[in-house]
């Protein structure tokens, strides 16, 4: 297959990670006769700095000309004091809006190499967990209504979420597909006990679980759930839940995992074609200086492979390459507990290797 991928380095950490990932797709493509064109598009506050525009126009049409898209990571600093809708996170924002992607999967699991990075007590993990974050990507408090206006107390601002049966019913559709591949549960995680969205959302997932007889639909309210996460991980299979709880849902999951530096996501839409980046963000302290941990981004190229290109083979052979180097006991120094650890080129080499 000849595939033409959109790239999107970003800031920070964003360029070494990202060209860690294209290093290992053209080893898949040599392995499995492929042939991936890369072309790199400005975003975040690299874009702001070339064009004064976090998401200049050639980055959205490049993306929706490609077949598929990686993103590395935006912000930093130096961009911090511009005003929201100049941000480098603006670019994030609005390209995941253009390209339409309201699903966000990130799953979180945890790898027995890894189990003593694992904050919690051993007897809670015992079992291991392997949970799927189904995050609604494009509406909610993210895209509300916003501004300042004048209150009781003088100046106030705000921001609203609002929820559309349909925008509810779809991101409640991505997450049963999901369940009914894996162990057919889904938690549904909301604040219906204060908030109108999330009483319509609960009201919607519970119309459509009859579509999906084979798969359990519990709810869950959102503190709650922030306390079984560390409580007792393995309880939950799919977690689908608004963009604003499955934001700090992931990050509280990744952090389970051992490190934020090791969980991929996909974001889709109504086309294959998607937008494959790791969760955490641009590190801007440890830029530049062959110190990132690549994985997170190197399994979000094996998403892609999966998700976008139905090419499961060659996804498995990705992710099993990151299995064998970390159970071989090699490290980055997010995971490597002050013992040695390998920079972003050398753990990427290794990877490159177990999969030669
Ligand atoms: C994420 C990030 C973004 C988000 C930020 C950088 C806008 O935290 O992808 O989780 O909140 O969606
Ligand atoms: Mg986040």
């Amino acid at each position: 297959m000849k595939l033409n991928i959109a790239l999107l380095k970003g800031d920070g950490i964003g360029p070494e990670i990202v060209d860690s990932a294209v290093r290992v797709l053209n080893k898949i493509g040599e392995k499995f006769g492929h042939e991936f064109v890369f072309t790199p598009y400005l975003i975040g506050g690299a874009a702001i700095d070339a064009t004064g525009e976090p998401l200049p126009k050639e980055t959205v049409e490049g993306c929706l000309a490609s077949d598929s898209v990686l993103l590395g990571a935006v912000g930093g600093p130096k961009w911090d004091t511009l005003p929201g809708n100049k941000r480098p996170e603006k670019a994030l924002l609005g390209i995941r809006s253009a390209m339409e992607l309201y699903t966000n999967l990130r799953p979180a699991r945890l790898y027995p190499a890894l189990k003593d990075d694992c904050p919690l007590r051993p007897d809670i993990v015992e079992k291991g967990f392997d949970i799927l974050i189904v995050r609604e990507l494009t509406g909610g408090i993210y895209f509300g209504d916003r501004g300042y206006r004048d209150g009781k107390y003088g100046e106030e601002a705000y921001d609203t979420e609002c929820y559309s049966r349909l925008e509810i019913e779809r991101i409640c559709r991505a997450a049963f597909e999901a369940a009914m591949v894996r162990n057919k549960r889904v938690i549904s995680i909301d604040k219906a006990n204060v908030l109108e969205t999330s009483r319509l959302w609960r009201k919607t997932i519970h119309e459509m679980a009859s579509e999906y007889p084979e798969v359990t639909v519990t709810d869950m309210l959102v503190d709650n759930a922030a306390m079984q996460l560390v409580r007792n991980p393995s309880q939950f299979d799919v977690i689908v839940t608004t963009n604003m709880f499955g934001d700090i849902l992931s990050d509280e999951a990744s952090q389970i995992t051992g490190s934020i530096g090791m969980l991929p996501s996909a974001s889709l839409g109504a086309t294959k074609r998607g937008l494959y980046e790791p969760i955490h963000g641009s590190a801007p302290d440890i830029a530049g200086q062959n110190k990132a941990n690549p994985i997170a981004t190197i399994l979000s190229a094996a998403m892609m492979l999966r998700y976008a290109f139905a090419l499961e083979a060659e996804a498995l052979a990705i992710e099993n390459a990151v299995d064998k180097v970390l159970e071989a006991g090699l490290r980055t120094a997010d995971i490597a507990h002050g013992a040695d650890a390998l920079g972003t080129v050398e753990m990427t080499d290794a990877i490159l290797a177990a999969l030669a």
